[in-house]
């Protein structure tokens, strides 16, 4: 069959090792190079990589050699991002589907929009943010949802976590703060950054339904750990954070509230090692509720029967929704930054191949 796209794998992290499986599987698309980081990865076989039977493409961490491929579509997973390479990659004629930002950068921060919307039309491409939480379970399905609905008063999303199991450290403690003291957190420079990422899911969705937001609040709460917690991203200190509850909410013109919760945490759902604790309807998934004529509540689980299987379902998630974009993003017109607004419906694509096999 003819490959449709060439692709390029942009890190190897837990969620770019996903998104690899997926370009790897995906029948309409060729994987054309891998971009590593790390030294041990540099010259391994992009199938090996993942545990898998090589597939002829030699991971790198060559960046020049990577930017000269001819590709399409670069999936771009690395942890920090860097906007200016971004847009380097977009200027040379490379769209992007990434997790990291920009979901819907237009309020929230103007500057990096312009710069990418730019680099967009200077290379003839499309940049489009997706993921899960922003860019998928956030601000995706609430909308589709909203679609069955006629008054809507209020619109909550919540993710419920347990990710002792999620062995980044580069988010689980730079960015989400969890295993540092509150004062760390209050003082973390991203702090600011992690609000415009819930407040894009919120813009999404009120611009979604021909709205806008003219308030923005937030709430942060926490609970700390009462004894050390193992977990795959390093030891939680007690007297650390180990619960993390934040609420960014959005109100629109006509009153409406756009909530986006987090609840991250790493204990189990009993919450033992933990100093109070909060009520946790599930251990990891998504909660959407709208209320408005119809009180609308959809519950999101990954059915697995361990917490590790769970995360790693989770994360999978993320990368398989990137690389399910790469048709749609690779197709838009005109060239920008590409929301969920602006694309067709994103499906999965039929094919049983597997590095595997
Ligand atoms: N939207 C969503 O729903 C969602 C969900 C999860 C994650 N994310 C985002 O996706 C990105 C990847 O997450 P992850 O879970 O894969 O994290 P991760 O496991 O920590 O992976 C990050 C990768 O970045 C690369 N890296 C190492 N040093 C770097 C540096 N100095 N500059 C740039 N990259 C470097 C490494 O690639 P190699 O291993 O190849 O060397 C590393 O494995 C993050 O930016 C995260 O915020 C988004």
């Amino acid at each position: 069959m003819k490959k449709n796209y060439k692709v390029i794998q942009w890190a190897t992290g837990i969620t770019g090792q996903a998104s690899l499986h997926s370009i790897i599987r995906n029948p309409r698309l060729e994987l054309v190079g891998v971009k590593v980081y790390a030294d041990e990865k540099n010259g391994k076989d992009a199938g090996v990589l993942i545990g898998g039977n090589p597939v002829g493409i030699t991971c790198t961490q060559d960046t020049e050699k990577i930017m000269g491929l001819d590709a399409d579509c670069v999936i771009y997973c690395p942890m920090p991002w860097d906007v200016t390479e971004m847009c380097a990659i977009l200027s040379s004629g490379k769209h992007i589907v990434t997790p990291c930002p920009y979901w819907f950068p237009f309020t929230q921060d103007r500057e990096d929009a312009e710069k990418l919307i730019s680099a967009c039309k200077r290379g003839g491409v499309n940049l489009h943010a997706s993921g899960i939480n922003p860019g998928g379970i956030a601000e995706m399905l609430p909308l589709t949802l909203t679609g069955l609905c006629n008054r809507i008063d209020r619109i909550t999303m919540t993710e419920y976590g347990d990710c002792r199991d999620y062995g980044s450290e580069g988010v689980i403690r730079d960015l989400m703060n969890l295993g540092r003291t509150p004062e760390e957190a209050d003082s973390n420079p991203v702090k600011d950054l992690l609000t415009s990422f819930w407040n894009e899911p919120i813009d999404m969705i009120a611009e979604g339904l021909g709205s806008e937001v003219i308030n923005y609040s937030s709430e942060h709460n926490y609970v700390l750990a009462n004894q050390p917690i193992e977990t795959a991203s390093g030891t939680i200190a007690k007297g650390t954070i180990a619960l993390n509850n934040y609420r960014h909410i959005g109100k629109t013109k006509e009153g409406t509230e756009i909530i986006q919760e987090q609840i991250w945490f790493m204990d189990d759902i009993c919450q033992e090692r933990l100093e109070s604790k909060m009520e946790i309807p599930q251990d990891s998934g998504w909660r959407i509720r709208i209320e408005g004529d119809v009180n609308l509540v959809v519950d999101v689980r990954l059915d697995a029967p361990t917490q590790p299987e769970r995360t790693a379902m989770g994360i999978s998630l993320t990368g398989f929704h990137c690389v399910n974009a790469v048709e749609a993003t690779c197709e838009a017109k005109p060239n920008g930054i590409k929301t969920f607004l602006d694309l067709p419906l994103i499906t999965g694509t039929m094919g049983s191949y597997s590095v595997f096999n």
